[in-house]
């Protein structure tokens, strides 16, 4: 019995203590584990039970989060509804009209959107604040320019809308039957142009909208109408990233609380792509004459067919964990491995970070770094 309550004494986190104080046998040998030097086997945990690792990956969850929300912020100051529950911004009539062309909901929907992210991060910061830890705030780094376009506000931002890179392979991604990218399969990009090169999804300035004509019919030239296309693709982007990273961080929580938050918010990143899988496939077909960006008809030669078709927006099943296993409609990537990591490089490559700090970077790296280690 010695020799076992001193193996209790030796464990070095919540979960091999316990798996060490069960296989003692009982409730007795936990207790003298409990109180064996003094000091709670649960004195890794931050005060209020959170494991070291569960507020890691509550934090970098709740720093992606205030980058989504900076981003969604300056989308619906230009593009969304205004109103108490999303406020800045007045809005930008020709960019509204283009975003319309993809949907006339979409105002709602980016005001909508807007406001989910805003609850994501408040209520992660809070939960963590109610279990003793710290929450995440990246004021000191909102050092970006607003776009000078009318309607938006002229405030400092986290993220970048004006020189994005948009990895469109989400859309391919979700429509084969064979590959995953757990596998380390690779995807055929929706949009090739978008995936190269750096274009704006937000007005810049006023210049951006030079040619539009409101009305019931209003005249939207084709590089106003690129602007809102990138956006529209930029959207499906964005939020089939969150609706890999909850499922991918949930494996690796030890709370079943924690693990609630996850498998509570994720989904609803995963209702927001899904809208937005939708949208991006009425983006009309065009090329931008400003800058040779193409927007091509996905519906016909070379592009149409099971990968491309614009109706095809639930996911095709495919191979999970092993291929002796039979094909299943998932959610993908989901690897936990490197998760934290993969969307702050995901989330660099798209651009949306040109022009921050050396210490941001330095910073989200650290809380990736942290989430990825628990
Ligand atoms: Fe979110
Ligand atoms: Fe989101």
């Amino acid at each position: 019995m010695e020799h076992k309550v001193q193996q209790s004494k030796d464990a070095t986190s919540r979960r091999s203590f316990l798996r060490k104080g069960l296989a003692v046998g009982g409730a007795g040998a936990i207790g003298a584990g409990l109180l064996a030097n003094g000091v709670p086997a649960f004195a890794e945990e931050e005060s209020g039970g959170l494991t070291p690792g569960d507020a890691a990956i509550l934090r970098f969850l709740s720093a992606a989060e205030i980058l989504e929300t900076d981003l969604w912020q300056q989308y619906n100051e230009l593009g969304g509804i205004q109103d108490s529950e999303v406020p800045g911004g007045s809005g930008i009539p020709g960019y509204i009209a283009a975003l319309q062309v993809l949907d006339g909901d979409m105002p709602q929907y980016i005001h909508d959107n807007t406001e989910d992210e805003f609850t994501h991060f408040t209520f992660i910061n809070a939960y963590l604040v109610s279990k003793g830890g710290d929450p995440v705030n990246l004021d000191r780094f909102r050092t970006l320019p607003s776009s000078k376009a009318t309607g938006a506000q002229q405030i400092g931002r986290l993220t970048n809308l004006m020189q994005l890179t948009v990895d469109t392979s989400w859309w391919t991604r979700y429509r084969s039957r064979t590959q995953n990218p757990d596998f380390g399969d690779t995807f055929a990009q929706a949009i090739p142009g978008l995936s190269k090169g750096q274009f704006p999804a937000i007005p810049r300035s006023d210049a951006d909208l030079k040619g539009f004509k409101p009305g019931n019919h209003p005249t939207i030239p084709d590089h106003l109408q690129a602007i809102a296309n990138t956006a529209g693709f930029h959207f499906g982007f964005i939020e089939q990233g969150g609706t890999s990273l909850y499922p991918s961080l949930a494996q690796r929580v030890t709370n079943p609380e924690v693990l609630r938050i996850l498998l509570s918010i994720g989904p609803t990143e995963t209702m927001h792509f899904q809208t937005w899988h939708d949208k991006a496939g009425n983006a009309p077909a065009l090329t931008d004459p400003t800058n040779g960006l193409v927007f091509p008809d996905l519906n016909a030669s070379p592009f149409g067919g099971e990968d491309f078709q614009t109706n095809l927006i639930m996911p095709e099943p495919t191979i999970f964990l092993s291929r002796k296993f039979p094909v299943v409609s998932i959610i993908r990537p989901t690897e936990t491995q490197g998760a934290a990591m993969g969307a702050l490089k995901a989330l660099t490559a798209d651009g949306l970070f040109i022009g921050q700090s050396p210490a941001f970077f330095a910073f989200l790296q650290q809380l990736a770094q942290q989430a990825d280690a628990a």
